[in-house]
């Protein structure tokens, strides 16, 4: 089969959070398994170049439609850690990728729309002609609208969409515009409630709920997760929808990279180990309390790496944070955010808390450090008020760091409590708890730290369940094969 992703973040040379990291393994996964497999993105100003690999231009002609008239745009190509990958350039006025970071700009959802009218036009242009296009996200929500409406017609309708939604809370919500400048036009046909209008604003369309109405199959990243978005408000007001669409609707849990999640052959921490060899875990922890200057002393270390976002539980990460500090603990946050207002509250806590040595803030994006907190940290805390599935956990458990997590979304799928849960004692891998206040965090964090002291020998068990737990790419793979297969034309 051949397969396209089509994304706007891709590990690790565009990554802001879990999708870049989805859109490279499940590719990977997909193209080892005996595929061809390519990703297309935005070529951003502040990719990381330097892990693109015989980067060249390729096409330098392609000619997009836009208003009443067309966008030059270059396509390059080349290899990310082995993916075959294309990126569009635009050379426009609006600078469309062009401007330091990935996303926050009011014009976002044009930027997007201009990225899909292009990739399908140099799909035209280019004869591509793949079985499946695998979208992610609102950012792609247009581009099954405009292949069924626009290419299905120009001799490209036996391309299939899979769309896979990893965040239901941003779903592109904008104005009549973007059907003007993407040429699909016609808005009295595009605002109606079977098509694009938003469900809650009759004023406005929806990109996500398009992706959704006009793709062949649809996903969300965790089981959990699909059942939360259709029947509780995770859905963000396309619950409604997906009960329409719900024979092509279903969740897949997301997997991770053992490639490049893997302590045993990790390039950025120092010492290697494996479940067998748990020991070689510590002079992680030692060499991670030295790069940030923390006090060697005997405590557990708890972490939190991810998104300063109120998705999070941005109130629950800084009570885990205080709860560590006053029961013997370290705490160590990696984290770096979209929203003003939340980064300056966590550098006004980090400026607080200075001169601790039991404690360190690192606010900005570190894939290095990243890896090294996952192999140092004892314990990787996960208060999300959502999560369609969460890496975190899962790159934590592969690290044997062990997961103390609200129970939504795909930490359901993935974390089992040690004390509650009716898995084998074998399958229980950390601590979960209910409610998304201090009482609930705390219920979860001092058994955890108690164990830590009170019960070491329990304790390592517990790394060893998390560490042999399977949360690679294999099973999900197949997932989504078969998701291929059965929406493809045969
Ligand atoms: P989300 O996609 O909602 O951000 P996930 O848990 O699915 O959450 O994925 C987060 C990914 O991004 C993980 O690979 C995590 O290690 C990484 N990450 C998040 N924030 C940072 C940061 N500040 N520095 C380095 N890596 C980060
Ligand atoms: C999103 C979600 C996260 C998920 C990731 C990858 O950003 O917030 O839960 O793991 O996408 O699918």
């Amino acid at each position: 089969m051949h397969i396209i992703h089509v994304s706007a973040e891709l590990a690790p040379v565009a990554k802001v959070g879990g999708l870049a990291d989805v859109v490279y393994g499940l590719s990977r996964e997909i193209e080892i398994r005996g595929n061809t497999v390519e990703v297309i993105l935005p070529k951003y100003d502040c990719m990381w170049y330097d892990e693109i690999w015989g980067l060249h231009k390729i096409y330098d002609d392609l000619w997009v439609p836009w208003y009443s008239a067309s966008v030059q745009c270059s396509v390059w190509f080349g290899f990310v850690h082995g993916r075959k990958c294309y990126f569009i350039e635009p050379h426009s006025q609006e600078n469309f990728f062009n401007r330091g970071s990935f996303y926050g700009f009011n014009d976002d959802p044009m930027r997007f729309a201009f990225f899909c009218r292009a990739v399908m036009e140099y799909l035209f242009k280019s004869g591509k002609r793949p079985d499946i296009i695998h979208c992610h996200d609102w950012q792609t929500g247009l581009l099954p609208v405009l292949l069924y409406e626009v290419y299905a017609g120009m001799g490209m309708e036996r391309q299939r969409v899979c769309y896979t939604i990893h965040n239901f809370k941003h779903q592109g919500i904008t104005g009549e515009s973007i059907l003007w400048a993407t040429g699909l036009g016609r808005p009295e046909y595009y605002f109606h409630y079977d098509r694009l209008l938003d469900n809650f604003n009759n004023t406005a369309i929806n990109l996500m709920k398009g992706g959704i109405v006009y793709s062949n199959y649809v996903t969300t990243v965790s089981p959990h997760h699909s059942w939360e978005a259709r029947y509780t408000d995770q859905g963000y007001g396309l619950g409604q929808t997906l009960a329409i669409h719900h024979y092509k609707f279903s969740g897949v849990l997301n997997g991770v990279d053992y490639d490049i999640w893997n302590p045993e052959i990790d390039r950025f921490i120092p010492s290697h180990y494996t479940v067998w060899n748990v020991d070689g875990k510590y002079p992680n922890k030692d060499a991670l309390r030295e790069r940030l200057w923390l006090r060697k002393e005997f405590k557990p270390l708890i972490a939190y790496v991810g998104r300063l976002d109120a998705q999070k539980g941005v109130h629950l990460i800084q009570h885990a944070m205080f709860y560590a500090l006053e029961h013997g603990a370290q705490f160590i946050l990696l984290g770096a955010g979209g929203d003003s207002g939340i980064n300056n509250h966590f550098w006004h806590l980090k400026h607080y808390l200075n001169d601790n040595a039991n404690c360190h803030l690192e606010i900005g994006f570190n894939e290095q450090l990243a890896h090294q907190i996952y192999a140092g940290a004892d314990i990787i805390v996960v208060p999300s008020l959502f999560e369609p599935c969460g890496l975190a956990q899962m790159i934590a458990m592969r690290y044997g760091a062990i997961p103390v997590v609200r129970a939504v979304g795909g930490l359901v799928d993935t974390v089992f409590d040690r004390d509650n849960s009716d898995k084998l004692p074998e399958e229980r891998n950390g601590y979960v708890f209910r409610d998304a206040d201090f009482a609930g965090i705390e219920s979860a964090l001092s058994r955890a730290i108690g164990l830590w002291y009170d019960h070491p020998k329990e304790f390592r068990r517990l790394i060893t369940n998390s560490m042999a737990a399977d949360c690679s790419w294999a099973r999900s793979g197949e997932h989504y094969l078969g998701i291929y297969d059965y929406v493809r034309v045969k």
